[in-house]
């Protein structure tokens, strides 16, 4: 969105969590004097920057909105660690994986960092707006010199001139419910797909889960500024555009002109052949009204991915989900009813604190029910500071790990199943992927499929028929 769009928006509603336009007027202003700073410091060559990012959908566009700022201020980007001036890694705490990868990617920096002293390290992201994390990392890692929760995103042209003009540790870290900035300048990754953010934070403080700690209150973007931004992505040629929120299904709550249904139809309205996908749905708050909307809306994916972690009702209960098996099982009833050609998709967390064997088996039972197409499937991680972190765990890892292999096994036979039903059938296909004279994309329902062709066709909808399928993966050809 230009600036003038940005101060048309805010002089119209300047929402509770809403950034001033005069907030990010300084922050442009900032970035010339960080502009400036570098032009004197790299002589007029151009300073790269690594950025890498951990985690999910939100993480990846939270990083095109940094990189933004970034190339703003004057910065290419490399994918060559050595080669960069400044890195910054946007990490995830969501389990102990990628938290455990972020600590061992920034020691793997300080050998790099004493051949090239003057290149600038810098964390964000979700595991910095975690106090025991950035104590660590002050203490621990004194070659790191910037760090930022995710509540400070839109400040980075500000945090940057500082740390290219003071020379001193720069640490942003304020915990705050977290604000909605418009007007932050995106340089997206890839041109036919896209990012789109309409509300970030979560209210709903599942046991496990740290997202509400990190990321604040829920809040939503205005639908001007939504459908503003789909407009331009649809006009620079994109053709998959993915909503992003915790629970998108949310929407509004609070106020606001539209619900998620009534957006996503207003998205489905724009002129233009792309899609619409979006993720992640709350059982609790998906709503009929919404799978009505799916099945009316031809540019709408036919595809939801519905987490519901388990499908034990007490399991669910302590993990305050707030809704049954039988409510979820309603809505995939509902959902095949009004659209028989969806495709589900969820996540799934394996050994939360105090699951038995047998509530572990509900979940394998759902799964076979429901006939998902794919799943994300989790050991259950427990992360500081929540209330699952304090329940008795009594099962064992190695035991977890068999029940996971228990589910995956499942699941592969019903993927495989669902495969051998696709044989013969004709998909429409964007084709994302090129290598060695194969084209590989996925469906309206996101199943992969790969396929002989050109690689100028990539970015292109084409029609495939399915002509082989090896266990879960898919062959065809353009017909
Ligand atoms: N342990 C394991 N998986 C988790 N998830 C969230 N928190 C945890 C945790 N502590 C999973 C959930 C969620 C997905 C994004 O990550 O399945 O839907
Ligand atoms: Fe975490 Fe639950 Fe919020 Fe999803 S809905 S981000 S699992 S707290």
């Amino acid at each position: 969105m230009s600036l003038s769009e940005v101060a048309h928006l805010s002089q119209l509603q300047l929402g509770k969590f809403e950034v001033s336009f005069d907030e990010i007027k300084k922050q442009r202003e900032y970035v010339s004097f960080a502009k400036t700073v570098l032009e004197s410091r790299f002589g007029g060559e151009t300073p790269l920057a690594f950025v890498h990012t951990f985690g999910c959908q939100g993480n990846v566009s939270d990083s095109e909105r940094m990189k933004g700022w970034l190339s703003q201020m004057g910065y290419g980007f490399t994918e060559v660690i050595e080669q960069a001036d400044l890195v910054l890694y946007n990490t995830c705490a969501v389990r102990e994986h990628a938290h455990d990868r972020v600590y061992g990617n920034v020691g793997a920096l300080k050998p790099i960092k004493e051949k090239k002293p003057g290149m600038i390290i810098a964390l964000c992201g979700c595991m910095m707006q975690q106090e025991h994390v950035w104590q660590k990392i002050r203490k621990s890692y004194p070659y790191v010199n910037l760090v930022f929760g995710t509540h400070a995103l839109h400040r980075l042209p500000e945090l940057m001139y500082k740390v290219l003009c003071g020379g001193k540790r720069v640490f942003e870290v304020e915990n705050c419910d977290g604000y909605i900035a418009e007007g932050i300048p995106v340089r997206r990754d890839g041109s036919f797909k896209g990012w789109l953010p309409i509300m970030y934070g979560c209210n709903n403080f599942c046991s496990y889960c740290v997202v509400p700690y990190v990321r604040g209150r829920e809040r939503s973007r205005s639908s001007l500024a939504v459908l503003a931004e789909a407009k331009e992505l649809i006009a620079s040629g994109c053709k998959d555009i993915t909503l992003l929120g915790q629970n998108v299904n949310s929407y509004n709550r609070d106020g606001g002109d539209l619900n998620f249904a009534q957006l996503l139809e207003a998205i489905n309205n724009i002129e233009g052949d792309f899609r619409i996908r979006f993720m992640t749905s709350h059982p609790k708050d998906c709503t009929f009204e919404l799978l009505d909307t799916m099945a009316r809306c031809e540019k709408v994916s036919k595809h939801l991915h519905l987490p519901f972690q388990s499908g034990n009702n007490r399991v669910l209960k302590e993990m305050n989900r707030g809704y049954t098996r039988e409510k979820y099982l309603s809505l995939v009833e509902y959902a095949k009813k009004v659209m028989p050609d969806i495709s589900l998709t969820s996540d799934i967390i394996v050994g939360f604190p105090g699951e038995t064997y047998e509530e572990f088996r509900d979940t394998v039972s759902l799964i076979e029910e429901v006939e998902f197409t794919s799943l994300f499937t989790f050991i259950y991680s427990p992360r500081e500071g929540t209330k699952a972190a304090s329940m008795p765990d009594p099962v064992s890892r190695k035991e977890k790990g068999e029940w996971f292999r228990e589910l995956t096994l499942a699941q592969e036979k019903i993927a495989a199943e669902r495969c051998k039903k696709m044989l013969g059938q004709t998909y429409r296909v964007l084709c994302e992927d090129y290598a060695d004279g194969r084209l590989s994309g996925r469906t309206d329902g996101s199943v992969m499929i790969d396929f002989d062709g050109d690689e100028s066709r990539v970015g292109e909808f084409v029609n495939v028929k399915v002509t082989s399928c090896r266990n879960w993966t898919l062959s065809g050809e353009i017909i």
